[in-house]
């Protein structure tokens, strides 16, 4: 072997090397990342980011403010909805008025602009869920919901037939509404 082809093999082999060791580094990045997302930062794990980092933990647990405050309509509407911002200022015109987050709610407020809210519950489109029935007759929001008093950003969530009918079931609640459910 010349000198000259053993140089640039020998170079080859180095760069090679390199190589293999620059995609080894990258992996191991790699995992470290999506191990610290996965871990680390619960939040990436859960529901979507809101306009507000708005926490049931901090007011329906912590403060015990009851669900029935924010949520007024759930017992009576077919549409619990969302708490207007009035609401938030209520309490958010005096506690902690100049954090940066209730700065935005005077900014919706002052703008006439509903809190755009992202959605968690989900229901297949055919089925038609009230929320008054079950209230009546006792059924903890929580059996539904989960521990929402326990977690600062709701997870997502779609409600399936086998949920309805598996407590249906369990109570002896209609059936026969599979007829009315479904519209
Ligand atoms: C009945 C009173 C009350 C109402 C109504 C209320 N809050 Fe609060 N909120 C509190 C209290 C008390 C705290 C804790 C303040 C502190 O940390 O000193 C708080 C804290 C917060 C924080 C800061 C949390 C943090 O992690 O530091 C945000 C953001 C917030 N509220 C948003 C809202 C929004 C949005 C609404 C309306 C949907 C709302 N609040 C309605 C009482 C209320
Ligand atoms: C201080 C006001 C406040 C109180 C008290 C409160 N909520 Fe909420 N709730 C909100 C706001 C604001 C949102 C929208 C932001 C979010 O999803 O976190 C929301 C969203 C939700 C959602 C998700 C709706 C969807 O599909 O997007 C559920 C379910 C819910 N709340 C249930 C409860 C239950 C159960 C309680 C009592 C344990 C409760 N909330 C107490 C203000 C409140
Ligand atoms: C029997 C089960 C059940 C119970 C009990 C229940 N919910 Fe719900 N809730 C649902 C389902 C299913 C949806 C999704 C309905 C939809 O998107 O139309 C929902 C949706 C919601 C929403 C979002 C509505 C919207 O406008 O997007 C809120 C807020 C909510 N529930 C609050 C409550 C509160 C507060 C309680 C207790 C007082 C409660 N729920 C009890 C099943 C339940
Ligand atoms: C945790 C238990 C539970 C879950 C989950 C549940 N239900 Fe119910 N449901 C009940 C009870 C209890 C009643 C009350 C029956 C009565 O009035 O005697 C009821 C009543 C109803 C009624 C009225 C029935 C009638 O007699 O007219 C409808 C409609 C209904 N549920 C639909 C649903 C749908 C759709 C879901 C799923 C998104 C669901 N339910 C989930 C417990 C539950």
């Amino acid at each position: 072997m010349d000198i000259r082809t053993w140089l640039k093999n020998s170079h080859t082999a180095v760069w090679q090397n390199r190589g293999t060791l620059f995609f080894t580094g990258l992996t191991a990045v790699l995992v470290l990342l999506f191990l610290y997302l996965f871990y680390a930062v619960p939040a990436a794990s859960v529901g979507p980011e809101q306009p507000i980092p708005f926490s049931h933990r901090v007011h329906a647990g912590d403060k015990a403010i009851s669900c029935e405050f924010c949520h007024s309509y759930v017992g009576r509407s077919a549409f619990p909805g969302m708490p207007p911002v009035e609401k938030c200022l209520y309490c958010h015109e005096y506690i902690i008025k100049n954090h940066p987050e209730i700065q935005k709610e005077h900014e919706y407020f002052n703008t006439n602009t509903p809190t755009p809210w992202a959605k968690v519950s989900y229901i297949p489109e055919h089925v038609f869920f009230k929320h008054i029935r079950h209230i009546k007759k006792g059924v903890a929001c929580q059996e539904c919901h989960g521990p929402v008093e326990t977690q600062d950003r709701l997870p997502q969530r779609t409600f399936l037939m086998e949920f309805c009918i598996t407590c249906h079931e369990e109570r002896g609640a209609n059936m026969g509404c599979w007829l009315s459910c479904h519209n």
